[in-house]
């Protein structure tokens, strides 16, 4: 959501979007990289392909409907055939066997992308190169029911995380999802083992969601200079 070179995620957009092909259903997620697929997929329906694309959120809607993509949803499909989606942080270390496992939700959207994403026979990841780490360190979003952020709050702590309440930025009080739910934004420190704390994570009640993604990206593109990683 914030950093990065302009440069590299629009290369990275545009890359991933080249595996868009005529027929395809397509997952398309949030944030600043992957617009620049959206805007790349749009110009390619201009010139003739025909696509279907599940948004997820309110501004990858809106950007999809700008550029004249058609929209479906997932009850009205029967196969998704890719999903391009950003990250917030990625582990890049292929001997270690949380390589490929992201954060997201710095845009509040991870739930929505995590069904999405999840129902694609391919997800590709986009991102600048900023977002690559040995470990994952960044704070884990956490949606939660609106009335389970003191309850869920406690547990955060007692999991050795500290929560804190997603406030918005131009508006008084907490973030509301485009699903109607709050966001708890949880510092672990340096995540050992981000599959262990996704299973936990996901056992809490009122937890809608968590940012952590495992093993559901196949590849990802990093819009470097020589080429997309
Ligand atoms: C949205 O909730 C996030 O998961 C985004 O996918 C993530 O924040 C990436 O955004 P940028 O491409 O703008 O960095």
């Amino acid at each position: 959501t914030e950093g990065g070179t302009p440069a590299a995620k629009r290369r990275a957009g545009e890359r991933a979007a080249e595996e868009v092909e005529d027929g395809f259903v397509v997952g398309l997620g949030t944030g600043s990289t992957t617009a620049s697929a959206i805007e790349a997929i749009g110009e390619a329906v201009a010139d003739g392909l025909e696509v279907q694309g599940i948004p997820t959120s309110f501004q990858s809607r809106q950007l999809a409907l700008e550029v004249g993509i058609q929209l479906t949803t997932l009850e009205a499909v029967e196969t998704v055939d890719l999903a391009i989606d950003g990250a917030d942080q990625i582990v890049d270390d292929p001997g270690s066997s949380a390589h490929g496992t992201l954060i997201k939700g710095g845009g509040a959207a991870h739930a929505r992308e995590k069904l999405v994403d999840a129902a694609a026979d391919r997800f590709v990841v986009v991102a600048d190169p900023s977002k690559l780490t040995d470990r994952l360190e960044r704070s884990v979003p956490l949606e939660v029911l609106p009335d389970a952020y003191t309850v869920v709050t406690a547990r955060v702590h007692e999991l050795g995380g500290e929560p804190t309440l997603r406030e918005a930025k131009r508006k008084d009080g907490p973030v509301v999802t485009d699903n109607g739910n709050l966001v708890l934004d949880c510092e672990f420190g340096a995540i050992a083992d981000p599959e262990e704390l996704a299973a936990t994570l996901s056992s809490v009640p009122g937890v809608v969601e968590h940012g952590l993604f495992v093993d559901l990206a196949d590849a990802t593109y990093v819009g470097l200079e020589e080429g997309t990683g």
